[in-house]
């Protein structure tokens, strides 16, 4: 994708305008289900933070994103937010999190690029931590307005993920309509 995308104002306001027929609660509260209450998750894409403010009823919350614009838009609705400014292919952070979260904001990654944003995340993780991030779901990629977005699916996950992390649910949901979306949950082996 052209790396900028996100860093035009316009384009963060077109994203901050738009609402997708499900919001990230079924996603939530998958992981959600799985951490003590005093847990710590990072997110990455935050974008403009609804599912950072869902999880942060319940869990120390850092949010993340590639982004200055979307982390600066967050900071306006509140500014004691703990944000950091990361790329999730290189997640170039000394802090560690019981839990990494996302939705839809790994699906602009190459598969070399997710593998090792994978790897990244397996090192960034405490024992035992979780991942649960949402994909869009099928084969191949598309090119949209100069952001490529990649498809995943069951096979394709699993490969990557399989030596490192327990799976712990792959399964589809919906983001605009049924099954349109992949999420998966899983444990740091
Ligand atoms: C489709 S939006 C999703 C935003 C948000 N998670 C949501 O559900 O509304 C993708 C988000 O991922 C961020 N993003 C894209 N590539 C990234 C990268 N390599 N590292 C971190 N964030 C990235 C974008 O800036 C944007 O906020």
């Amino acid at each position: 994708m052209d790396p900028n995308y996100y860093e035009n104002e316009d384009n963060v306001r077109k994203y901050t305008r738009f609402t997708p027929a499900h919001d990230g609660a079924l996603l939530v509260d998958a992981l959600s289900a799985q951490l003590p209450p005093d847990a710590t998750i990072l997110e990455l894409g935050m974008g403009p933070g609804k599912d950072f403010k869902q999880l942060s009823r319940d869990f120390r919350v850092t949010g993340s994103d590639f982004s200055q614009l979307f982390l600066d838009l967050y900071r306006q609705q509140d500014p004691s937010a703990d944000l950091l400014r990361l790329d999730a292919r290189t997640l170039d952070t000394e802090r560690t999190f019981d839990a990494i979260y996302s939705n839809k904001a790994l699906i602009h990654m190459s598969a070399d690029e997710l593998q090792q944003s994978f790897a990244r995340q397996h090192a960034v993780l405490n024992d035992h931590g979780l991942i649960l991030h949402s994909f869009w779901y099928g084969d191949g990629e598309d090119v949209f307005n100069d952001v490529t977005l990649a498809y995943r699916n069951e096979a394709g996950l699993t490969a990557m993920l399989a030596d490192a992390f327990d799976i712990l649910t792959l399964e589809r949901h919906a983001k605009m309509a049924d099954g349109d979306s992949i999420y998966v949950l899983a444990r740091k082996k």
